[in-house]
């Protein structure tokens, strides 16, 4: 599994959560993140450089692109040159956020690059799904959770700016399209108003997983003992560890250094 940082390890928490036999592996680019202002091309070089990494160093069975800016710019690719399954966090959100809809009309917030790249419009479309879609972009967002700021007055007035085509939209419910947005939910929840329902990624991208393991029969049994977790970062790894650790929680053990 991978991120460009910290924001993936929601994913991770779930995974570990439902699949506790699974060995895992997750790699936070920590070195080059954050991904989101970047140029989608530039991301999808880093998202097949890691890719390889994974595989080659540490025999992934499967990958798990636990980063929305990634999936947008690369999961096609990937699909394409890795001989394993990969599963990015879009598809699943989006299947989440249509059940979730009441009215009709959904939002997705995410990053620039997520919004730009057009792949929760993709998602949307290609589910056949009958509902209108306003998708907005929250820069800054990804900066204030990762200070710690997700409660503010600053981030709640940004937060008022951002999410104004959202609440215009009139939408029930609105995907957190971004790793790091669901720390901010109750900024977001207090904007957009308690009557729309916040969904989130992770849960849905960990049953997905568990569902594509059974079925091309790449489960690791339960009866084979819990399994090991691995964190790697490419940046500062004492950073990753502590603001890790408060993210993911005890299983955050000590954090490898990747040098690219
Ligand atoms: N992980 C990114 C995402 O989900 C957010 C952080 C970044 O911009 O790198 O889009």
């Amino acid at each position: 599994m991978f991120d460009s940082g910290f924001g993936g390890l929601t994913v991770a928490r779930a995974v570990l959560d439902l699949l506790p036999a699974e060995h895992l592996v997750y790699l936070g680019d920590t070195g080059r993140y954050p991904y989101g202002p970047r140029a989608l091309g530039e991301v999808r070089g880093f998202a097949r450089q890691i890719s390889r990494y994974l595989l080659d160093r540490h025999g992934a069975k499967c990958l798990v692109v636990a980063c929305n800016t990634a999936s947008a710019a690369a999961l096609d690719v990937l699909r394409e040159e890795v001989e394993v399954p990969v599963l990015g966090v879009i598809e699943p959100g989006v299947r989440a956020l249509v059940s979730a809809t009441r009215n009709g009309r959904v939002g997705v917030i995410a990053t620039v690059g997520t919004v730009a790249s057009g792949a929760y419009q993709r998602a949307v479309a290609a589910m056949g799904a009958d509902v209108d879609l306003t998708c907005a972009a929250c820069p800054g967002f990804v900066e204030f959770v990762e200070r710690g700021e997700t409660t503010s007055d600053q981030v709640h007035v940004l937060a008022e700016r951002l999410l104004d085509p959202v609440r215009r939209a009139g939408v029930d419910a609105l995907l957190l399209g971004c790793t790091h947005y669901p720390f901010l939910a109750r900024t977001i929840s207090d904007v957009v108003g308690r009557d729309v329902v916040l969904v989130s990624s992770a849960d849905e991208t960990a049953f997905e997983l568990q569902a594509l393991l059974r079925t091309s029969g790449l489960a690791r049994p339960p009866a084979a003992g819990a399994g090991c977790h691995r964190f790697l970062s490419s940046g500062d790894v004492a950073w990753f560890e502590s603001l890790g650790r408060r993210m993911l929680g005890p299983e955050l053990g000590p954090v490898e250094p990747v040098v690219w």
